[in-house]
C-alpha cells in the first residue's frame, strides 16, 4: 500500500544541481516540504545537503569544510603507470578515483541525503530515514578540487537474508563508464573478505538486472577459464562470492549447463568459453586493485 502511494506520487523535482553537474530527475523522492515543491534543487556535493536557492547553496559552500564523504577511504586506485600510452600527454582516460565507507549510524544526516538523492533515479526502493543498519560506500573522482560523488551502494550491516548489496546508483552523467559494474564487483570483494556468498537484495531494476547479468557473466566465463578442470556450481559459488542460483541462472542463460538425474552439470569446452569471452572482450572494466582495499568486515 505504502509503495503504492509513493509511485503514484506525482514527481515535483525535475532538476537537480550538484557540483559541476545538472541532472533532470527520473522518480518521484520524498524530501521534506518545502523542498518537494521546488522544480529544482540545489546540492553540495560533500554533505549532499539540499537548498532551494542557489545563492544558499553558495552561501553554504563558502562555509563549508567537506572535500569528501564523511568516512574513511577504504580504497584508492593506483596511480597511473609512467609509461602507459593512454596517458601520454596528459590525457588520463580513467581519473584517479577512491572509496569511503560511510556509516548509517554515525553520519545519519549525510547517509539520509544520499538516500533523498538517489530515490530521484529509483523507482522501488523505500529506505530514506533509517540508515543506522547500513553502511554505505561512496564512489568518488578525485581532482584538485576534491572527491565528486560518482554512485555508491548501500549494504546491510547484518543481513539476514546474506544480501551483500541492498542499493545501487552510478548518478547518471557517470553512467555507461563502467563505474556501476565496479561498485558491484567491489561488494563481491567484501563478501569475499567476509568469506561468504552473497546477492543483490531484490528487486533489481531493468538496469540493475542488465549489469548484474553482464558482471556474473564475465565473472564465471572468466573461473571456467582459468580452471581447466571440471568445476562444480559450488566451485564456482566459493571462487566468485555469488550465491549459487544466481550462477545457475547465469550458466542457463549462456545454454552452459546440463540436468541429469536431477542433478546441474556445466556442460562446456574452452572453446565454448573463449568465443562467449569474446563476445564481452570490449566491456568497460575498471579494476580493483586488492592491494590498495583496506577493510574489515563489520562487528
Ligand atoms: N541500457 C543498456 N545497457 C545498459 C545501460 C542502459 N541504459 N546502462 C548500463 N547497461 C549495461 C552496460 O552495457 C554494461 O554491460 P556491458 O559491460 O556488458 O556493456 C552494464 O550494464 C554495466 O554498465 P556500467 O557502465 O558498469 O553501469 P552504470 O555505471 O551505468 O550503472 C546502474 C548501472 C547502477 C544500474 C545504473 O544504471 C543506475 O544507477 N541506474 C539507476 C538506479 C538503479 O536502477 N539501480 C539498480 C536498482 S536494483 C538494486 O539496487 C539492488
Amino acid at each position: 500500500e505504502k509503495e503504492h502511494q509513493e509511485k503514484t506520487k506525482v514527481k515535483n523535482i525535475q532538476t537537480v544541481e550538484l557540483g559541476r553537474h545538472e541532472m533532470d530527475t527520473w522518480y518521484y523522492s520524498p524530501y521534506p516540504e518545502p523542498h518537494a515543491s521546488c522544480q529544482k534543487l540545489y546540492i553540495c556535493e560533500y554533505t549532499l545537503k539540499y537548498f532551494r536557492k542557489k545563492k544558499t547553496l553558495l552561501r553554504h559552500l563558502a562555509k563549508c569544510q567537506l572535500r569528501h564523504p564523511p568516512g574513511d577511504e577504504i580504497y584508492r586506485s593506483p596511480p597511473p603507470p609512467a609509461n602507459d600510452p593512454a596517458y601520454v600527454g596528459g590525457a588520463v582516460t580513467s581519473p584517479p578515483i577512491s572509496m569511503f565507507e560511510v556509516d548509517g549510524k554515525k553520519s545519519k544526516v549525510y547517509c539520509q541525503n544520499l538516500c533523498l538523492l538517489s530515490k530521484l533515479f529509483l523507482d522501488h526502493k523505500t529506505l530514506y530515514y533509517d540508515v543506522d543498519p547500513f553502511l554505505f560506500y561512496v564512489l568518488c573522482e578525485k581532482d584538485a578540487q576534491g572527491y565528486h560523488i560518482v554512485g555508491y551502494f548501500s549494504k546491510e550491516k547484518n543481513s539476514a537474508e546474506g544480501n551483500n548489496l541492498a542499493c545501487i546508483l552510478t548518478l547518471p552523467p557517470y553512467q555507461r563508464k563502467g563505474y556501476g559494474r565496479f561498485l558491484i564487483a567491489f561488494s563481491y570483494e567484501l563478501s569475499k573478505k567476509e568469506g561468504r556468498v552473497g546477492s543483490p537484495e531484490r528487486p533489481l531494476s531493468d538496469l540493475g538486472a542488465v549489469s548484474y547479468r553482464s558482471y556474473w557473466t564475465r565473472e564465471i566465463l572468466e573461473v571456467l577459464r582459468e580452471h581447466k578442470a571440471s568445476l562444480s556450481i559450488k566451485d564456482i559459488s566459493e571462487r566468485t562470492a555469488i550465491r549459487t542460483d544466481d550462477v545457475v541462472k547465469t550458466l542457463e542463460s549462456l545454454s552452459l549447463i546440463k540436468y541429469w538425474k536431477g542433478d546441474h552439470i556445466i556442460s562446456v569446452t574452452q572453446k565454448i568459453v573463449e568465443e562467449h569471452l569474446k563476445t564481452i572482450a570490449n566491456q568497460r572494466n575498471i579494476e580493483i586493485d586488492l592491494n590498495r582495499l583496506h577493510w574489515t568486515p563489520y562487528r
